[in-house]
């Protein structure tokens, strides 16, 4: 396997712009904001940020919605700050990844708004279609944000199809002059100096031929007939052969419902390859069934077997893109940690993924562990598929319930301000911010954090600086042990002189502590534990320890 690419040597750190910090006091997070704060983001680390979308946008989803592709919104700062932070980040030895969202477009884009008048060459930019006889909808498949996957355009007299917000309408991919459009965004940023792309629901943007009717799927309708469509690599292997190749930069792609043998379809190293690292969603699964809104029990199995599947059946072949949080899940202690192991859990969550093969990202804020926000009334949320949730589903059940529905799987649980210090506003902007911040801001901020050399800061800055110090991280084998405890995730990396055991508990109650066999601790060190001293018979609530063997 190519052990020479750069990101695979990179902690990234993902920044939802709105929220992380804000620089001229409008209440909006920016860029000016991001550039005071990449020497913090250096410090943790990390070697590369991914910004999500930065570009102009009438935000009816935070930026996803995306009006012109060749600039930066004023509310960021515009290009000038843009180039400012684009070199503030190379100064200091970090990449910038960009969010390309090409399956579709705002509404209110130059194209969009030409086509729905027929205006050429934009005339077929978009999916278009008049609808059935007997003023039926053009196919049964289902928007993942709002209703239906069609709505009615009085402008043109027919039908656009929108996967997700009514605002959001698909491009048509298949149109040759809409690739022609995606290269030039592509080579537009290389040319500026960016370093890759992260590729939002990439694997969306070829349609099933005929857009036939969905007769498997129960909710999601359309899924399985746009998720890897037929043209899917073929479109892939376009942007890499006419542009990407020619740049040393790196591709994730979004890939909702893939599993590691379809990823390797796109990912495996070689000439053929399409995409560097997938972005994958059975490691968010462990407490639900494919969406947040479906929530299950957190199962520990669950979460054992997506990791260990990925580590291996990618080994050797393909590259992991690893992560916990990120702006489209809630936060990963209130979810598989524990708010009452606020600390220990959240430690033991980073080293229970920073120590697997691949490249991790860490989310604004998962570094000082920051908790899911829980809004007293439905109507302080802001995202789109929150309120259409809300408004949609769930509506008979009590006031209370249907409240706790969305604590639990709004997008909004972890879109809160960056709690920076302990000030007004969280010390994110000296304004009156966009969004709510959350109010346990007091006791988890980074200013604490940074005077407390036990801090879940100070953790993650250790165990990203032990990752990036030990080549067994990078390039050891994987090996899961005790499979079946529904308690304790324990896996070594082997190399060929280091050998790693991560120990993590989930428990919140003492569990007896298992070395794997052949595992020799007595010749280990211990260098990672998020409690004080080693305990030789148990570990303690969500203990996690990293021994090394050399
Ligand atoms: C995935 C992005 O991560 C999410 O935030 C967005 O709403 C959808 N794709 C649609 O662009």
């Amino acid at each position: 396997m190519e052990k020479t690419r750069w990101y695979k040597d990179r902690v990234f750190y993902q920044i939802w712009p709105r929220s992380f910090k804000d620089g001229n006091g409008d209440g909006m997070g920016d860029l000016w904001g991001v550039y005071e704060k990449l020497d913090y983001i250096k410090s943790l680390g990390c070697g590369g940020i991914w910004f999500s979308p930065l570009y102009p946008s009438p935000g009816a989803d935070c930026g996803y919605d995306i009006a012109d592709y060749m600039d930066i919104a004023p509310e960021f700062g515009g290009m000038e700050a843009f180039q400012k932070v684009l070199e503030g980040a190379h100064q200091r030895d970090m990449k910038v990844i960009m969010d390309l969202v090409v399956n579709h477009t705002s509404d209110e884009h130059e194209w969009f708004q030409k086509s729905r008048q027929r205006i050429a060459p934009y005339t077929d930019y978009y999916i278009w279609r008049p609808g059935k006889p007997g003023g039926k909808l053009p196919n049964n498949w289902d928007s993942l944000f709002e209703g239906k996957a069609w709505t009615w355009d009085e402008v043109r007299g027919e039908y656009y199809m929108h996967l997700f917000a009514i605002k959001q309408p698909d491009l048509n991919m298949d149109n040759p002059l809409v690739r022609e459009e995606v290269k030039k965004i592509l080579k537009f940023w290389l040319d500026m100096g960016v370093d890759g792309f992260r590729e939002d629901v990439i694997t969306f943007v070829s349609k099933a031929e005929g857009l036939p009717n969905d007769y498997l799927m129960p909710a999601s309708k359309g899924i399985g007939l746009y998720n890897h469509g037929p043209h899917i690599h073929e479109y892939l292997s376009e942007f890499q052969r006419d542009v990407l190749s020619h740049y040393d930069c790196v591709t994730l792609a979004e890939a909702p419902m893939v599993n590691p043998k379809i990823t390797l379809t796109y990912t495996t190293e070689g000439p053929e390859q399409e995409i560097d690292m997938m972005i994958q969603f059975e490691t968010q699964c462990a407490d639900c069934l494919f969406s947040d809104y479906m929530p299950m029990p957190f199962s520990l199995r669950k979460l054992k077997a997506a990791f260990s599947s990925w580590q291996n059946k990618l080994r050797g072949k393909s590259w992991n893109m690893l992560y916990m949080e990120n702006h489209d899940h809630p936060r990963i202690i209130s979810r598989y940690g524990s708010e009452q192991f606020w600390k220990e859990s959240g430690k033991m969550l980073a080293a229970c993924y920073l120590f697997q093969q691949g490249t991790p990202f860490v989310y604004q804020g998962q570094e000082i562990g920051m908790l899911n926000w829980r809004p007293e009334s439905p109507e302080m949320y802001e995202d789109v598929q929150t309120i259409w949730q809300y408004e949609h589903k769930a509506v008979n059940k009590p006031a209370k319930k249907r409240l706790q529905r969305l604590w639990r799987a709004s997008r909004d649980s972890a879109r809160t301000p960056v709690q920076w210090d302990d000030g007004e506003n969280a010390g994110f902007t000296t304004g009156k911010p966009w969004f709510y911040v959350n109010e346990n801001y007091r006791q988890i901020n980074v200013a604490q954090q940074e005077e407390d050399p036990d801090s879940i800061l100070h953790f993650y800055r250790k165990a990203i600086q032990l990752r990036k110090s030990l080549p067994v991280v990078r390039y050891g084998d994987y090996q899961e042990h005790f499979k079946g405890s529904g308690k304790l995730y324990c896996y070594t990396r082997t190399g060929e002189n280091q050998q790693l055991l991560v120990l993590c508990s989930f428990a919140g109650k003492p569990q007896k502590l298992r070395i794997p066999a052949g595992f020799i601790r007595e010749k280990a060190r211990l260098i990672l534990c998020n409690y004080q001293s080693e305990d030789q018979r148990e570990l303690r609530p969500y203990e996690c320890r990293v021994y090394l063997l050399d």
